[in-house]
């Protein structure tokens, strides 16, 4: 059996890419929203496989793909595939990279990424695994942030909801190591901040404040708030769901006193956690924050097939 090596230009974990690689991701993003009509994927093929359920995710990589010019091949419902009758991740994976050049995955076990990079040669992008890791939202949270706020570096984000269970706000923590922010985490005991992403902000010299209380003080000295859903599909106890889902709701009411550049994001999908009042206030970003998703996979995209835009 051949020996398989991980391409290098897989992307699974934030932790996966330099600063200086998420800055040329930014650079590239800005390039694919100023020129959106580059054919430059033109005999590429990209298979997009979700294990779970997507809107954004999915149709934004596969809008990023044949908007430049390549075509996709995928599903969306593995239930449908033959994984349905028994077959194994690693067969999928290794059938697939029979057929394509990129492989985007999204997969309900952490850590599926990460074992998709060890059978096959072809470079593979997580959509998601788990509760672990989302570094294609990352990159266009950090997009949305650096157009909205200017720069990256000394912010104070605001971190408000399902922080145990969800993937964006780890992948966004461990990024954000490199431009010295302050992080609010705000949540009610059960879905607090996990001990590892805390650790992590001690070890890297990051700033945070824990609260059960989303207070005004809270709202009103923070340049994002960044809101979660509260993952129901993690919970092993529907009842426990029920309990923590409504915690945390944000009302326009809540922003009078908020600064004027500040810039409310959320991943979507969104359930209770940010009212429909919020939505004609200028501070909500959410929409655009999902139309930015179209620009970084794009240089995601192009980043993993070892294709650079500009030349
Ligand atoms: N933000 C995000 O991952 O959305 P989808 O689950 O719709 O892909």
């Amino acid at each position: 059996m051949p020996i398989i090596v991980m391409n290098k230009n897989s992307l699974v974990s934030i932790s996966d890419i330099s600063r200086d690689e998420m800055l040329d991701l930014l650079r590239r993003a800005r390039y694919f929203e100023e020129n959106p009509d580059s054919k430059i994927l033109d005999g590429k093929i990209v298979a997009t496989l979700f294990f779970e359920p997507s809107t954004r995710t999915r149709l934004s990589f596969e809008t990023a793909v044949n908007r430049l010019g390549g075509r996709v091949i995928g599903f969306s419902d593995a239930a449908t595939t033959s994984s349905s009758k028994g077959e194994t991740l690693k067969d999928t994976i290794k059938m697939v990279s029979n057929y394509v050049d990129l492989i985007v995955m999204r997969h309900y076990l952490e850590g599926a990424a990460r074992y998709a990079t060890e059978v096959t040669s072809v470079p593979v992008i997580n959509a998601g695994d788990g509760a672990n890791q989302h570094p294609s939202q990352t990159m266009l949270d950090l997009y949305s942030i650096l157009k909205t706020q200017g720069t990256l570096e000394n912010l104070t984000i605001t971190m408000v909801g399902d922080l145990k269970y969800g993937r964006t706000v780890h992948s966004l923590l461990m990024a954000m190591q490199y431009f010295n922010p302050t992080f609010n985490f705000v949540a009610c005991p059960e879905l607090r901040m996990p001990q590892e992403y805390k650790d992590f902000c001690d070890e890297h010299g990051i700033k945070y404040n824990e609260t059960t209380e989303f207070s005004p003080e809270v709202i009103n000295s923070s340049d994002i708030i960044y809101m979660t859903r509260v993952q129901r599909e993690r919970f092993s106890d529907i009842m426990e769901y029920e309990r923590v889902k409504d915690r945390y709701t944000l009302h326009n009411d809540m922003l009078a006193d908020s600064k004027p550049t500040l810039r409310i994001l959320h991943p979507l999908p969104r359930v209770n956690e940010i009212d429909r009042d919020v939505d004609d206030n200028p501070k909500a970003y959410y929409f655009e924050q999902a139309r930015n998703g179209l620009f970084a996979r794009q240089a995601i995209i192009t980043r993993a097939l070892g294709i650079d835009p500009e030349k």
